[in-house]
């Protein structure tokens, strides 16, 4: 359902990625690392937004922008596809910088 998230790796095995339903049609995914200083970030659905608890970091739930906390970067976006079959494929990633 809307809000739910799946956690799964992307590019490598060691890589946490996570993501989020947004609508029925419509996810959302982005690497887990907060782009601080990489503790992992976790959604609140009370909130709406990835939250780290590290050191209070927030960032915006489907754009990943920084909405308040140390962090001056955006969550890593990662590209999904919904295919025809319903399967969620991770298909790219955008550059950091
Ligand atoms: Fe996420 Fe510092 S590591 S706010």
């Amino acid at each position: 359902g809307v809000g739910e998230t799946h956690l799964f790796r992307y590019p490598a095995d060691d890589d946490p990625a996570v993501l989020l339903r947004v609508s029925a049609d419509s996810v959302v995914a982005f690497s887990q690392k907060c782009t601080h200083l990489g503790c992992v970030v976790y959604f609140e659905p009370t909130e709406d937004r990835w939250h780290c608890p590290c050191h209070d970091g927030n960032f915006e739930a489907t754009t990943g922008a920084v909405l308040s906390g140390p962090p001056t970067r955006r969550l890593g976006r990662i590209d999904v596809e919904i295919r025809s079959d319903g399967m969620i494929w991770a298909v790219g990633r955008e550059r950091e910088g």
